[in-house]
């Protein structure tokens, strides 16, 4: 039995069936939601805020996993705790003080995340991976659904599987962007505990059955 997830991105739903699309994760294989947020100045793209958020966790009866695509994030630890968030993901090249950050995101009662952009380097980690429940290992440049794969991804993986296993650390790794049935079997082998897909599953004919072929192509 495997222990590899599938997260689902909200950011692909159909937001004038928002309720709809969560019950529809809520019964499927999926094991977390996956929310981004995004403030049109870290990323180029503004998605949605706290009052979604709080909508979703009403209806939402699995791990809520919060990616901040956002600058500053500190000044939001404790209303995203409040909001519902279980692992609140900040990303590497927003956070000046990330160790002081993490200790917050944890002290808020939440799973501590860092996203690393495609150009990052998964060596800036060695001195903070311990301090780390997941890794968020950006497959595309952040900031839009639908974007295609980055290739280069894989090496990161290994890279930052090796560094895990050398650490000792207990530290998850996600993936997110571009993942579809072609390349997730590929990546849970390179070393992926959690694959995040958005339009391969909003975008298909039945996302259940979608959602259900992903979850078996992992396991
Ligand atoms: C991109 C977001 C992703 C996005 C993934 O900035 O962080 O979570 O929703 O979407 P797909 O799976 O369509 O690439
Ligand atoms: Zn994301």
């Amino acid at each position: 039995m495997s222990t590899k997830k599938i997260a689902p991105s909200i950011l692909a739903a159909d937001f004038a069936n928002l309720q709809r699309d969560i019950e529809m994760v809520n019964h499927s294989e999926a094991d977390w939601f996956h929310i981004d947020i995004m403030d049109g100045v870290f990323v180029p793209n503004i998605s949605f805020g706290m009052p979604v958020l709080k909508a979703i966790n009403k209806h939402a009866t699995k791990t809520i996993d919060v990616h901040l695509m956002i600058v500053d994030p500190d000044r939001y630890i404790q209303t995203f705790a409040d909001l519902g968030a279980n692992v609140l993901t900040v990303h590497y090249e927003a956070c000046t003080h990330l160790h002081r950050t993490l200790q917050a995101i944890k002290a808020a009662g939440m799973k501590a995340g860092v996203a690393l952009n495609p150009h990052t380097n998964i060596n800036l980690l060695e001195d903070v991976i311990n301090d780390i429940d997941l890794v968020c290992i950006m497959s595309v440049n952040p900031g839009f659904g639908g974007q295609s794969f980055i290739e280069h991804t894989f090496s990161k993986i290994k890279k930052l599987k090796a560094l895990i296993t050398e650490k000792g650390a207990a530290t998850e790794i996600e993936i997110d962007g571009g993942v579809n049935d072609k390349n997730a079997k590929a990546l849970v082998d390179a070393g992926a505990d959690v694959l995040v897909a958005g339009s391969f599953v909003f975008r298909s004919e039945n996302p259940t059955q979608t959602i259900q072929n992903l979850k078996k192509i992992v396991s």
